[in-house]
């Protein structure tokens, strides 16, 4: 366990942070529990993108060494974690819930800093961690297998689990801490050890969430935090001989490289990408339902979600009602630092992200969609120093325009009209991605086709895309993955192998499709 008063990885502050200047909190790599900087000797800032003069600490911009030293820790932790029993495993994890539980206000005002959305969300972030805590836990004391007769007569068969050794895990900025625990908690639970690259945006809620594993017992170098940017800090993961497998959540850009690094290097790699997730309104729906679903899932994060509602699909009839109603709506969304608890959005995440959202409203234009709302950046005032962007809506969408195929990550959804059923179903299918999706109906027949026919991994009805629990299977199909989910039983499925084991008590040799076959 490591020594919390000396090994304060969340304080740059402590007596063991010899660089620490001033007020400035640096943040130094966690390698098998102890506090190195990157031997690159470079750092880079974590600034708040509300107000970008507000620097919520200084990490270390680290290098394929600093990766190289995280993994032989993780392999020399892995020596000893893999035969601790999985229910004591589990009960590190489980205090882990309770401390972060009494941590939730520090966790999601620090992660507010460092990532822009409202405290509602960073709250609701920072408890998706500690409900992903308490469901793993509890599965420390199943971690089913298999039994099932053999074939031949004195003869035991099973299929056990058992851990990979070392994994690696790449995050994205938009749910600094659900995401991480997604991934560690799983893995950790199953007996695997880890390397974690968070992403270079939101480094801090990584480290808040692995000091409150560090704190409830775990050893040292199960879980080893590497910052720094994707190339330099993240690549490295993928052609180390010593890991065995990756998880990654971010860009399909970025995910196809870590496809073809993981083939070229058989290792196993879960991809968890983006989204342009529908959500059906008929004719018959309760529209002011239908409009706080589509507020939420579209400007939800400053639409910042894989799950985000970006494309609303309305039936020609309620169209016009639909459309004038959420206008009127986002036009009123109060946008602004996610730290004063009256915003309702915050800002994008940096720099790259809003010149991507205002590309994408002058492409919509250009494609002769009509700018209903929205469209432009703030900057005056309390905005002056931070990425906002207003609520934006687009009506007169057709299905194959740029802004109703290409994932935007920000708070632009486009409304496109149906004449049917049908053709909303097929409007929804026909993109490339398929994470969420949603249908707002009283017809139970219609909502249970949508159920068969939406080509997504998730479909809500009667709720918008957003808001999935973390006992459910999370992905999608299509290009948003390749077929894993996380969350849920299966996620241990990735961090696990299948040993099939035969004992047999029959004293004699005993041949399998032979010695049985008449
Ligand atoms: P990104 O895919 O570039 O970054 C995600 C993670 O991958 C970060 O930790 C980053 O450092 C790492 N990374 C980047 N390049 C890498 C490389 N060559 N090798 C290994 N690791 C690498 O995503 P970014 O730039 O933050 O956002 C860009 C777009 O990606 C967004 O506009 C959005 O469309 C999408 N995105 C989707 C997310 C999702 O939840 N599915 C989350 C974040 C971004
Ligand atoms: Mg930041």
């Amino acid at each position: 366990m490591a020594n919390i008063m000396a090994n304060d990885i969340t304080s740059g502050t402590s007596t063991v942070s010899p660089s620490n200047s001033g007020s400035i909190k640096i943040y130094r790599n966690f390698i098998g529990g102890e506090f190195h900087e990157s031997l690159s000797g470079q750092t880079f800032e974590n600034l708040n993108p509300a107000d970008t003069r507000d620097l919520v600490g200084v990490f270390q911009r680290s290098n394929a060494q600093d990766v190289d030293a995280a993994v032989r820790a993780a392999k020399a932790a892995f020596a000893k974690w893999r035969l601790v029993p999985a229910p004591k495993r589990a009960e590190i994890i489980y205090r882990a819930a309770e401390i972060l539980l009494s941590r939730k206000e520090d966790c999601a005002r620090q992660m507010t800093r460092e990532m822009g959305k409202v405290l509602k969300e960073t709250r609701g972030d920072v408890q998706e961690a500690i409900d992903c805590a308490y469901f793993m836990a509890g599965e420390g004391r199943r971690m089913y297998g298999v039994t099932t007769p053999a074939e031949l007569a004195n003869k035991a068969a099973m299929a056990i689990r058992q851990p990979l050794g070392v994994i690696g895990m790449i995050t994205p900025w938009n749910f600094p801490m659900a995401i991480a625990s997604w991934k560690l908690l799983p893995a950790i639970v199953a007996g695997n050890c880890c390397v974690i690259k968070p992403a270079e945006d939101t480094p801090l809620s990584t480290f808040n969430l692995v000091q409150a594993l560090a704190d409830a017992g775990m050893p040292d170098g199960v879980i080893n935090i590497v910052t720094g940017y994707g190339p330099e800090a993240g690549a490295p993961l993928l052609d180390h001989p010593e890991v065995r497998a990756i998880s990654f959540t971010g860009s399909s850009k970025v995910g196809k490289l870590i496809a073809q690094a993981c083939a070229g290097n058989f290792k196993r790699c879960s991809l968890e990408l983006g989204g342009k997730n529908p959500m059906i309104v008929m004719d018959d729906a309760n529209l002011d339902l239908a409009l706080e679903g589509a507020l939420w899932g579209a400007f939800g994060t400053t639409g910042q979600r894989c799950t985000a509602t970006s494309r609303i699909i309305l039936h020609k009839d309620i169209y016009e009602e639909f459309a004038t109603k959420l206008v009127a709506r986002a036009r009123k969304l109060k946008v602004g630092n996610g730290l004063d608890e009256a915003m309702e959005m915050g800002p994008a995440i940096n720099q790259r992200q809003l010149d991507q959202d205002l590309k994408y409203v002058e492409i919509g234009q250009s494609e002769g969609a009509k700018l209903l709302c929205g469209g432009n950046r703030l900057c005056e005032g309390d905005h002056a120093n931070g990425y906002f962007l207003e609520p934006t809506v687009f009506g007169d969408v057709t299905p194959k325009m740029r802004i109703a195929q290409e994932e935007i990550f920000g708070p632009v959804v486009s409304l496109i009209r149906c004449e049917s059923f049908e053709e909303a179903v097929e409007f929804a299918n026909g993109i490339d991605y398929g994470l969420s999706s949603a249908l707002y109906t009283k017809d139970v027949n219609r909502a249970f086709a949508a159920i068969r026919d939406l080509e997504a991994g998730i479909t809500y009805i009667n709720a918008p895309t957003i808001g999935a629990e973390v006992h459910l299977p999370f992905g999608g199909v299509k290009q948003t993955g390749n077929g894993h989910r996380e969350g849920g039983v299966g996620s241990l499925d990735f961090y696990t192998e299948w040993k099939a084991v035969y004992i047999d008590y029959s004293d004699t040799l005993q041949r399998a499709q032979i010695d049985n076959a008449d």
